[in-house]
């Protein structure tokens, strides 16, 4: 898929597909440099990490193990409440075992820091971030993110995993939407 498959609903490009293929491969190199020697599980959050893992893995040059979880905000419906409900939970047992959070965005971070203190309170002997996108203007709590591919400005996004009512998850770049798309 490109942008002129998408006719009028894409307002601006913010990272292009090279762009990101490119970053991919730097984290990459990052992330064996880290673990080197270490057994590594890498955590895909569903559904907007779909893509990141998948590209991500394969640009890694060790055999990672790979799981995913889907969680939910609890109740109101705002998913910034920071509540979250496991609607999927990991296969793995994390004891002992090193574990990286693959993330398509960080918006507020209440999903991931909650995230993030309920997988290190399985045992992991450590438990780290990757996530593709980062809002740093819409963060409400302060989370240590090791590796970030991209810093956006606080605007509605879609693209490489991110959606709009479900769609554009496809479109292989990350993207600003026409208003005549939300009317
Ligand atoms: C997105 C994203 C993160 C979360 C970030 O997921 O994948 O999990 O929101 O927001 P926060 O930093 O404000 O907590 P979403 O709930 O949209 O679900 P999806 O991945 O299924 O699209």
């Amino acid at each position: 898929m490109d942008q002129q498959d998408l006719g009028t609903d894409i307002e601006k490009v913010l990272v292009a597909e090279a762009q990101i293929k490119h970053r991919l491969t730097e984290l990459a190199a990052d992330i064996d440099r880290d673990y080197a020697g270490e057994d590594l599980l890498i955590v895909g959050v569903l559904k907007g990490a779909v893509m990141v893992m998948a590209d991500l893995a394969r640009a890694l040059h060790s055999p990672v193990r790979m799981d995913w979880m889907a969680v939910s905000s609890y109740g109101s419906g705002t998913k910034s409440s920071g509540v979250v409900r496991i609607l999927k939970d990991l296969d793995t047992d994390l004891k002992d075992q090193h574990v990286l959070i693959v993330e398509d965005i960080i918006d507020s971070g209440l999903t991931l820091s909650w995230l993030l203190a309920n997988l290190k309170s399985r045992g992991a002997a450590s438990v780290e971030i990757c996530t593709m996108l980062r809002k740093p203007e819409a963060a409400k709590v302060e989370i240590d993110v090791r590796y970030v591919g991209f810093e956006v400005p606080n605007e509605f996004v879609v693209g490489y995993g991110l959606d709009y009512a479900e769609k554009y998850r496809n479109v292989p770049f990350v993207a600003t939407l026409a208003p005549h798309v939300y009317s």
